[in-house]
């Protein structure tokens, strides 16, 4: 493109004026970035700053993160859901330690190869950290260089990310892929936005295929719309005077290792039954159960589910009538101070 050599330094001009001072930016520990990127990836940047903040504070280096529990871990990240990032964080330090005498690699590649790490925060933490240049494409990119060239083809298909990447690598600025790739990044969130870009007072006015044929609003176009499931939850919050039991969950699934109280699913959300309940339980009749209280329903939307909740306040004359090998006995008062799925969280603050 004609102006492929200009673009860099215009972006990088205007990031020099519009750029937010944000705590990741003046380091260049490749463990911090890292810890940074990987907070990035499904939180906002207002939010991920005091979480990032929390666990540079509480693990200033690789070693202190591997040499973590991972209940530790979890507890820092309540709050930030996608707690398998924190299980993968904290899987990768421990294997820089094992794998890599404790250094953050140095290689794009072997950095690709942490657990939790895709192409974009490999490319961010490398020219970031290390000045390497490998170009970041992440939805904000796709958005801002589709609209840039005009590119109407599906942006979530293989073939249009490849012409991204190919395009982005005769953009980025090679003398500094870290000021290219943060400038593109901020670029994409703050001036080539999704719903309300400032196209006014854009220094690419000019050059916008999207702008000129008046298309930013019909790009990025996206050719798959996400198929959503629901799953019904079904909490039993058991109470003998201050007591209540948790259970940590065990499942693959992303609230792996997170505590919870017992748990229910259903294929709908039909208020459960006090005989219903009894069924999971060997020690326990409807008629010992006081129902004290059914929630309404809670719905968190992730990226593919929608997960709707209840739950059930349920009185018992002794609590070991419904505790279980894998239950924890405690005090009502204890359980916000677990690494909990975000709808406890939120049902309990
Ligand atoms: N989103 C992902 N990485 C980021 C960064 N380094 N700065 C701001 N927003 C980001």
């Amino acid at each position: 493109m004609a102006y492929s050599n200009t673009f860099k330094n215009i972006l990088i001009n205007w990031y020099e004026d519009h750029k937010r001072d944000l705590p990741w930016r003046h380091t260049v520990d490749p463990y911090k970035i890292w810890l940074s990127e990987i907070i990035l990836q499904q939180t906002r940047v207002v939010q991920g700053i005091s979480y990032y903040k929390a666990f540079v504070t509480k693990y200033p280096t690789v070693a202190d993160l591997a040499h973590a529990s991972e209940d530790d871990v979890l507890t820092l990240w309540k709050g930030l859901g996608y707690y398998s990032r924190a299980r993968n964080l904290h899987y990768s330090a421990k294997f820089i330690m094992d794998h890599h005498d404790g250094n953050f690699p140095r290689e794009y590649k072997d950095i690709l190869e942490l657990k939790g790490v895709g192409k974009y925060t490999a490319a961010a933490i490398s020219s970031f950290a290390y000045k390497l240049s490998y170009p970041v494409v992440d939805g904000n990119v796709l958005r801002v260089i589709s609209r840039l060239y005009g590119i109407t083809d599906a942006i979530d298909t293989p073939a249009v990310v490849k012409r991204v990447y190919a395009l982005s690598d005769t953009l980025i600025d090679k003398d500094r892929p870290d000021q290219y790739n943060q400038a593109i990044m901020e670029f994409g969130a703050i001036q080539c936005t999704a719903k309300s870009p400032n196209c006014d007072n854009c220094p690419f006015f000019d050059q916008c295929v999207a702008r000129e044929e008046h298309l930013i609003n019909q790009i990025p176009y996206k050719a798959k719309k996400i198929k959503r499931k629901s799953r019904f939850f079904h909490y039993l919050i058991w109470k003998d005077g201050d007591q209540t039991v948790v259970q940590r969950r065990e499942d693959k699934d992303i609230w792996q290792g997170l505590y919870q109280y017992p748990l229910i699913e259903t294929e709908n959300i039909k208020v459960l039954r006090a005989a219903d309940i009894c069924k999971d339980y060997k020690g326990i009749r409807a008629n010992q159960v006081t129902v004290q209280k059914i929630s309404d329903v809670y719905v968190q939307k992730l990226t593919h589910r929608d997960i709707h909740t209840r739950f059930y306040h349920l009185l018992v004359s002794d609590i070991q009538l419904v505790t279980k090998e894998e239950y924890f006995l405690v005090d009502q008062k204890k359980v916000p101070n677990f690494a909990l799925p975000k709808v406890i969280d939120a049902y309990l603050s």
